[in-house]
């Protein structure tokens, strides 16, 4: 068995591939120990990091286990993989939306020490906190005139120009002109939902949608058409042409990438052909891509953006979920409708606060962002993996979750008897926070659904969690 460098595959990838091969075949059955690190560095000829990180992968992938000075160990086969959740359906009208469920429920997002299932939050580990409370006391000791003055949309032209060139990486190409720094993500789709309708218009989303998104839209007075989304690439986008031909739709709103709460991630060719479906109908969408650079493996996939030729996209992004989410920045890149937003933005609150964006654009400069984004990636990937594990260990059979390859939601269907809001009262008596579906659909869908949550690193404490829910959830399966 050898490995091919010239190959497009990692070596670290091809030798954890060779392996999984051999358990596979039954050359190393469950209690055996795989060769030893020296062995397989002079057996293949590789670096120690490669076949460390081989070793990882198999023990993300549940095929080996790592005992303390030992070596790493075969382990029992899983349970069967449990399958997705099949494609939910498009709503027959539009529908007023009640957005107090989510404001009503307790998901724990209030303290970054204790690890929850329910907010979509991370843990500090995850963040840039050390490096960025460095550039934030350089910046307010050297700049503190810019820091301490109102500032005015679209914002820090430094951190603007940082934004643009690394708008690239997602395939759109823009100017820090067509960019907007706003409060957070949160604000950017706020802001870009308020600049393409009014009060009473229709938009489309996807179904089950970012509960913040229905928060938006049920303030604003506008009604939501849910539009059938497959767990793993996103919106129907028959469903959303058909919706379109039917009715006045004002704009669609989705998250593009490992989307919230399924984790789906659309594919280039659905990108593409959605762009197609806006420009025929010259619909607007608003974009939210806040986990777009939290891709697993691999490079980050395409923003929709990146096939807007007229600008109807209105692109919406942050830094809260790749390195503080504290720091409230985000950015808009609103395309045709720019005047619009920067105009709101004024409104709402004149600008987003000075030293956060220096910091941030500091950062991004320095190239600590990337090496950080980098290394958040795999314990993201780490953390939903043992998700999954725990959940397929101690959920009942007829469970179904996603597979994100992303992000940090992982969606689960419970089964048909559970009731979420149910399975939520009795989590949080056991001081577990979980976000249950209903709060995903402005029409109170998804009964039998829960998100977790995965931005912490792996405990003792969340498995615990994960085998109470799981008890829960079986005492209700009928
Ligand atoms: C899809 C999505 N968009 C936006 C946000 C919020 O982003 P921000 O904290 O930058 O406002 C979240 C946070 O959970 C999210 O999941």
């Amino acid at each position: 068995m050898e490995l091919d460098p010239e190959a497009g595959q990692s070596l670290y990838l091809q030798l954890a591939d060779a392996l999984a091969g051999q358990i596979e075949a039954g050359t190393y059955r469950a209690g055996d120990r795989i060769p030893s690190v020296r062995k397989l560095r002079e057996q293949f000829g590789v670096s120690l990091s490669t076949v460390l990180e081989a070793c990882r992968v198999l023990e993300d992938r549940g095929l080996v286990q790592a005992r303390a000075q030992s070596g790493h160990y075969v382990r029992a086969p899983r349970p069967r993989p449990r399958s997705e959740p099949e494609e939910s359906a498009s709503s027959s009208e539009a529908k007023h939306v009640d957005a107090s469920l989510a404001l009503r429920l307790n998901l724990g997002i209030g303290n970054p020490q204790e690890p929850t299932l329910g907010a979509a939050v991370q843990g500090p580990e995850l963040m840039a906190v050390t490096a960025l409370n460095r550039l934030m006391s350089h910046v307010l000791r050297h700049q503190p005139a810019a820091c301490h003055s109102y500032d005015a949309p679209p914002g820090s032209a430094v951190l603007r120009r940082s934004i643009a060139q690394r708008g690239g990486d997602a395939g759109y190409s823009v100017s820090a002109d067509d960019v907007v720094i706003t409060s957070g993500a949160k604000e950017a789709v706020y802001l870009s939902i308020r600049a393409v309708t009014k009060a009473g218009d229709t938009v489309a989303i996807e179904s089950p949608a970012y509960y913040a998104l229905l928060e938006v839209l049920g303030s604003l007075g506008l009604r939501a058409f849910e539009i059938a989304s497959h767990p793993r690439h996103g919106m129907n986008l028959d469903d959303l042409s058909r919706a379109l031909e039917s009715q006045p739709v004002a704009a669609v709103a989705l998250v593009s990438n490992f989307s919230n709460p399924t984790g789906s991630c659309m594919t280039d060719a659905a990108k593409r052909r959605l762009v197609g479906i806006l420009d025929r109908h010259d619909v607007p969408l608003v974009e939210d891509d806040v986990y777009g650079e939290l891709v697993f493996e691999g490079p980050r996939p395409s923003a929709i953006k990146a096939f807007d030729t007229r600008g109807l996209v209105l692109y919406c992004s942050s830094y809260s979920k790749t390195v503080s989410p504290g720091l409230r920045v985000g950015w808009s890149i609103p395309g045709r409708y720019q005047n619009e937003v920067e105009l709101l933005k004024l409104v709402v609150n004149q600008a987003t606060a000075v030293a956060p964006q220096l910091a941030l654009a500091a950062f991004l400069d320095s190239g600590g962002c990337d090496r950080h984004i980098r290394r958040v990636r795999r314990m993201y990937r780490d953390q939903m993996a043992s998700t999954i594990d725990a959940v397929e260990r101690f959920f009942p059979d007829a469970t179904r979750l996603t597979r994100p390859q992303g992000g940090h939601v992982l969606w689960v269907q419970l089964p048909p008897a559970v009731d979420a809001m149910d399975l939520y009262g009795a989590a949080h008596t056991n001081g577990i926070r979980i976000a249950p579906g209903p709060m995903f659909s402005p029409s109170g869908g998804y009964r039998n659904f829960v998100r977790l949550n995965t931005g912490f690193p792996w405990s003792e404490k969340t498995e615990r969690q994960i085998e109470t829910l799981g008890r829960l959830v079986a005492e209700r399966s009928g």
